[in-house]
């Protein structure tokens, strides 16, 4: 069933078919080990590539699948349906470091970057925050020095999701701190150059199958040609980027929070107290129709933020207000998930405690909630009429 939308056309039925049963067949039944045993999926991160879904909105003519946003919105929560660690692996290879190369990318590096990128046969990352410059990307210490065929890079980057695994990594550092953000630059950077660490990867609550890393460079040395845009372009590169992530991880938190419902649907006609399933009590039947209304709201927010960014019109807040809206449901709906399944919500034998630790995150990374009320209330005050 495609969750009420009815101007959807059956080509993105078809797709979503087809994820969904993909999802459920090879990646839900996976989940619990991959979040347990804090595993990479890498064999389901292979079968996303071969399907496209790795590289969704990027042209055919650089190895991509060539849908639209909404089909991405679509397919990102299917897959964070079954599991939200494989959702964000696809998500930030696409959102985060497919969009900027071929939205800013010269013909050159889209054949060397972008196309197995988009192919799936390699992983991005995408290096914007770090130990002191998360919600304030613009106060960013990494450098850029300039020098003969190119640059050296020098700093550290933090909270880097895919950066164990990736093979390219989008890293924004500074040829000139004195002149703020307009010092920023965005480079295209192998991960296998010499100088580049992984220097921490972090144990945390949730998205366990995902590498969280700290990176270091250490003299990096950049080709000329993997400068991407131009120079002192980066700080809009990454926001703008960041507006298209925000709508890949608000169908995140649209797919744990459906995983929830599901879950907590099932588990209500099933369970049995008073003499009678649970799911006949008022109290259950509110906190179904709450779960499943706050998650329709936030998942039609977000399918418009997609319309907009495929229409061509500017998107940021519409991105901001699905990722905040999704994530806040997100959040609601798996802690009444828990609260539905009583004492076995809260054990392992049963998936919302996995939801419940997934979704936090996305009330945080790509910008926190407080970030999204920052971006909306800015274009609020921007607009009076
Ligand atoms: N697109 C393009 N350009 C934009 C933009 C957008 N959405 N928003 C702002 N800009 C431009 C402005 O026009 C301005 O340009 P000029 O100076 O040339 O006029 C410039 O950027 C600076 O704008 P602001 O003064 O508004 O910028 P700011 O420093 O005040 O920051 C902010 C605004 C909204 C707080 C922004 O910094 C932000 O979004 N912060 C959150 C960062 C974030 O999301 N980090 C997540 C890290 S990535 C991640 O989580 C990765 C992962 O691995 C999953």
């Amino acid at each position: 069933m495609l969750h009420g939308w009815p101007e959807t056309d059956e080509s993105k039925k078809l797709l979503l078919e087809q994820v969904r049963a993909f999802a459920k067949s090879e990646i839900a039944p996976k989940a619990a080990d991959i979040d347990r045993e804090h595993r990479f999926p890498t064999e389901i991160v292979k079968q996303l590539g071969e399907m496209g879904l790795m590289g969704m909105m990027v042209p055919e003519q650089w190895g991509g699948a060539e849908m639209d946003a909404v089909s991405y919105a679509m397919a990102m929560e299917a897959v964070s349906a079954a599991c939200a660690s494989s959702g964000v692996v696809m998500s930030v290879n696409n959102s985060l470091v497919c969009y900027p190369l071929q939205t800013y990318g010269n013909d050159e590096q889209k054949k060397k970057f972008l196309t197995p990128l988009a192919r799936g046969e390699k992983l991005g990352c995408f290096a914007l925050s770090e130990p002191g410059a998360g919600s304030d990307p613009g106060g960013l210490k990494c450098t850029a020095e300039k020098v003969s065929g190119g640059y050296k890079l020098h700093g550290s980057k933090n909270f880097i999701t895919n950066g164990r695994e990736a093979d390219i990594a989008i890293v924004f550092a500074s040829v000139d701190r004195s002149i703020g953000h307009k010092g920023i630059c965005a480079f295209i950077v192998d991960t296998k150059s010499q100088g580049f660490q992984v220097s921490k990867l972090e144990d945390k609550l949730g998205i366990n199958g995902s590498s969280t890393a700290a990176l270091f460079f250490d003299n990096v040395f950049i080709p000329q040609e993997n400068l991407l845009g131009k120079e002192g372009q980066g700080f809009r590169i990454a926001l703008s980027t960041l507006d298209g992530g925000r709508i890949g991880i608000a169908s995140q938190a649209l797919g744990i929070a459906q995983a929830a419902l599901n879950a907590s649907k099932k588990f209500a006609l099933e369970r049995e107290q008073f003499g009678a399933p649970i799911a006949k009590l008022q109290a259950i039947q509110w906190f179904i129709a709450d779960m499943a209304t706050r998650l329709q709201a936030a998942r039609l927010l977000t399918w418009h933020a997609a319309k907009m960014k495929d229409a061509g019109l500017k998107y940021s807040k519409e991105a901001a207000m699905a990722k905040l809206a999704a994530a806040e449901a997100a959040m609601w709906i798996t802690t009444k998930a828990i609260q539905v399944h009583g004492g076995y919500g809260y054990t392992k034998d049963y998936p919302v405690e996995r939801h419940f630790r997934d979704a936090k995150i996305t009330e945080i990374y790509e910008g926190t909630s407080e970030i999204q009320r920052l971006v909306i209330a800015d274009q609020e005050f921007a607009n009076l009429d």
